[in-house]
């Protein structure tokens, strides 16, 4: 059994035989003991859960809080201050109800059937575009930087509103903030400039009207600029890196099971279902924290008032008693329940837009080049085990150019 100071590490940790595994110790952890003692990186004793069942039970107790001053960072390195500290106000995903639900109900209410179908149209838009410009380019070339970076980055400032000439310096600002090699100064300065981005953003927007997300807000909610701000910011955090890298580690995964992409692309029609397999068997978020407001039994094991727990989505995810045969990537498999979005309250807001997003890219990829394959072998792929989420650094790709008449 793992020493319960080496937990943190084995969470951004991938099986050394294959990138899209997790490390083996996590099957044996759930195997052998579900709710497991882990030394958090800043000496604090609490927990690690691994099986499924256990996990969404964690995710949807109230016992459990996600409030900012309670919890500890459970992965080596990954947060702007090892300890602590309260959550400036309008940073909802780190409240608890009845404080988080006022403003998850506000946000809630922006993303509109009418807002999702503009959305929808603009990610078709900016797929086709970013592939004439990869097109272009010609092959070789690095799926992260010419198409599975720049979607959700160009979606979310469509969001939230942000003027075209900004967009770039906007997107180049926010690839720091996931990084577990950045040191923390380096990511807070990163973080105040983001911040005062977003703070003028607004009030730009109060001065002049938009029919965007943050406009919506300012629009039907009484929340301050500084916290319109914080959200804006919540938003740019939560669903860039995160889409990105789930198109991008998700294309390298249908290249490397080519019956898979073949099922797929004789049968475009499960494009839903095979985006909801990738969620599941590539899990890039690898863990989330919550903190015991009460002495809690879980597992067979006491979790005492104060501790904190951390869940592993892919150890959840990958739980052979859910999910059959979980190691196998089958587009065609039921995944009801997967917890790739997290689970309970704070279950992820942006998540049918990240499908969209997902659903938009990929078929689209493999129409423009349907001979899209890796440019290097599968071990040369750069992983990103020294980021906050999982994925490729890079995805080296190339394709047969059409035939000169
Ligand atoms: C929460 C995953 C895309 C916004 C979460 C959580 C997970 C997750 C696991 C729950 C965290 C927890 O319980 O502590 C993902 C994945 C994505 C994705 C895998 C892409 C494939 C997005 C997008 C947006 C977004 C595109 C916004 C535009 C949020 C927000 C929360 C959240 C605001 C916090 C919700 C709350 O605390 O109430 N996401 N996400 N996410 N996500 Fe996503």
């Amino acid at each position: 059994m793992s020493d319960p100071s080496d937990l943190p590490r084995l969470l951004v940790q991938h099986a050394a035989a294959c990138p899209f595994d997790p490390p083996d110790e996590l099957a044996r952890l759930r195997a052998e003991r579900p709710v497991t003692p882990m030394i958090y990186p800043g000496g604090h004793e609490g927990w690690l859960v691994t099986e499924h069942a256990l996990v969404r039970e964690v995710l949807a107790d109230p016992r459990f809080s996600h409030r900012a001053e309670l919890l500890r960072n459970p992965l080596p390195g990954a947060s702007l201050s090892a300890e602590p500290r309260p959550a400036p106000p309008g940073a909802f995903t780190a409240m608890d109800p009845p404080e988080h639900t006022r403003y998850r109900r506000l946000l809630t209410g922006q993303f509109t059937v009418r807002r999702m179908r503009r959305w929808t149209t603009r990610i078709e838009e900016i797929a086709a575009e970013l592939l004439t410009a990869m097109e272009r380019h010609g092959p070789p070339a690095d799926l992260v930087e010419m198409f599975a970076g720049p979607l959700p980055g160009l979606v979310i400032c469509e969001l939230l509103g942000v003027p075209t000439g900004d967009r770039e310096e906007f997107v180049r600002g926010m690839s720091v903030l996931g990084r577990l090699d950045v040191p923390a100064g380096e990511k807070m300065a990163a973080f105040g400039k983001m911040q005062s981005f977003m703070l003028d953003l607004v009030r730009a927007k109060r001065e002049r009207p938009t029919d965007d997300l943050l406009g919506g807000l300012i629009d039907s909610s009484d929340l301050t600029d500084g916290e319109l701000a914080v959200i804006g910011g919540i938003l740019t955090g939560a669903g860039f890196d995160t889409t990105a890298n789930m198109i991008a580690l998700g294309v390298f995964a249908l290249l490397d099971h080519p019956a898979q992409l073949a099922a797929l692309r004789s049968d475009p029609a499960l494009i839903g279902n095979a985006v909801e397999e990738l969620l599941r068997y590539l899990s890039i978020i690898p863990a989330t924290v919550r903190a015991a407001l009460e002495d809690v039994e879980l597992g067979g094991e006491l979790i005492k008032a104060g501790q904190s727990v951390t869940v592993s989505v892919p150890a959840a995810n990958r739980d052979p008693k859910h999910f059959p045969d979980p190691g196998t990537l089958d587009l065609r498999r039921p995944t009801s329940a997967h917890v790739a979005f997290g689970h309970g309250v704070h279950q992820c807001l942006g998540q049918q837009l990240a499908r969209v997003e997902m659903q938009v890219a990929i078929p689209a990829l493999f129409d423009r080049f349907p001979s899209l394959r890796l440019a290097v072998p599968p071990e040369e792929v750069p992983t990103r085990e020294d980021m906050m989420i999982y994925g490729v650094h890079s995805l080296p790709v190339t394709w047969d150019l059409p035939r000169e008449e």
